[in-house]
């Protein structure tokens, strides 16, 4: 018996490795889920399920620029003739734009809200949609930030996006608990995967500050992101909505 038999869950940006996403795939797989394997590296994520298919797993993948209206009108017709159903959904794809205030550009600021936030506005959107149709008690999972929680310095529209993903996650939250729909948001701190090796190589002092700045005194591994996830995923956390579950082995705690 798995936490997620039964259970049809997209992930999005599940392609890098290690990455979030990839972690959060494997684990909802092993936990019996049929997973929806997303990303904009379309190779990627068929690298992804094919790991999970070798494992024993249930996992489809394909290419979605989370960006585009147009391919979540795709994934939602995808997923309504091939699956009839959608139990949980991790908006997790994002980038990181690790600009000062001064530094950054309009352009720069916006791409950064169109790719982590107004995704997170889509991939909700159509997921509450698919939810509604079939009265399904669906969980909703965006990826925040310990930057929208706290200052970080250098990282303005990159905080601005994930405060954004907190207070519209809450709004709907507040939306959809009567129906029994669920929507949290998880806030990593620093956790070992391919944006994070990037961001160490932009800002080296900076980076290095950073980890020692974590109590435990160790960078996060994706698994542990990925643990969180399958709590809210699952029916451990059936009266859990509207919360901000923090995994940051310490960092904020003040
Ligand atoms: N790693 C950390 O320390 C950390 C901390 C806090 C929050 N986060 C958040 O967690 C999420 C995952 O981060 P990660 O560390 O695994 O990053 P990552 O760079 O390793 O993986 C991100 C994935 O998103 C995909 N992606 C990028 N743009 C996309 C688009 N337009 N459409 C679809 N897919 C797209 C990438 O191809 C990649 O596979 C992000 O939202 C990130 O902001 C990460």
């Amino acid at each position: 018996m798995g936490l997620l038999d039964n259970k049809t869950c997209l992930v999005t940006g599940a392609a890098s490795n290690p990455g979030l996403g990839h972690s959060i795939a494997h684990v909802f797989a092993r936990e019996g889920a049929e997973v929806l394997v997303t990303d904009i590296d379309g190779e990627g994520a068929q690298r992804t399920a094919e790991e999970i298919l070798g494992a024993g797993g249930k996992a489809v993948a394909w290419q979605q620029d989370v960006s585009s209206e147009q391919a979540w009108d795709d994934a939602v017709e995808r997923i309504r003739r091939d699956h009839g159903k959608l139990d949980a959904i991790v908006n997790n794809a994002g980038i990181a734009v690790l600009k000062p205030i001064e530094e950054i550009t309009l352009d720069e600021y916006n791409r950064q809200m169109l790719i982590n936030m107004t995704s997170v506005f889509l991939g909700t959107q159509r997921a509450v949609a698919l939810m509604r149709e079939n009265s399904t008690r669906g969980s909703i999972i965006n990826m925040s930030s310990v930057a929208a929680l706290v200052g970080v310095i250098g990282v303005t529209a990159y905080a601005a996006s994930k405060g954004g993903v907190l207070g519209f996650t809450k709004a709907v939250a507040a939306e959809t608990a009567r129906e029994g729909i669920r929507c949290n948001t998880i806030h990593p701190g620093l956790i070992d995967t391919n944006m994070q090796k990037q961001a160490a190589v932009e800002n080296t002092a900076e980076y290095e500050a950073l980890n020692e700045a974590v109590p435990m005194g160790y960078m996060g591994k994706p698994q542990t992101i990925a643990d969180a996830a399958l709590f809210l995923a699952s029916d451990l956390s059936s009266y859990v909505t509207g919360t901000q579950l923090v995994v940051d082995g310490g960092m904020i705690n003040q």
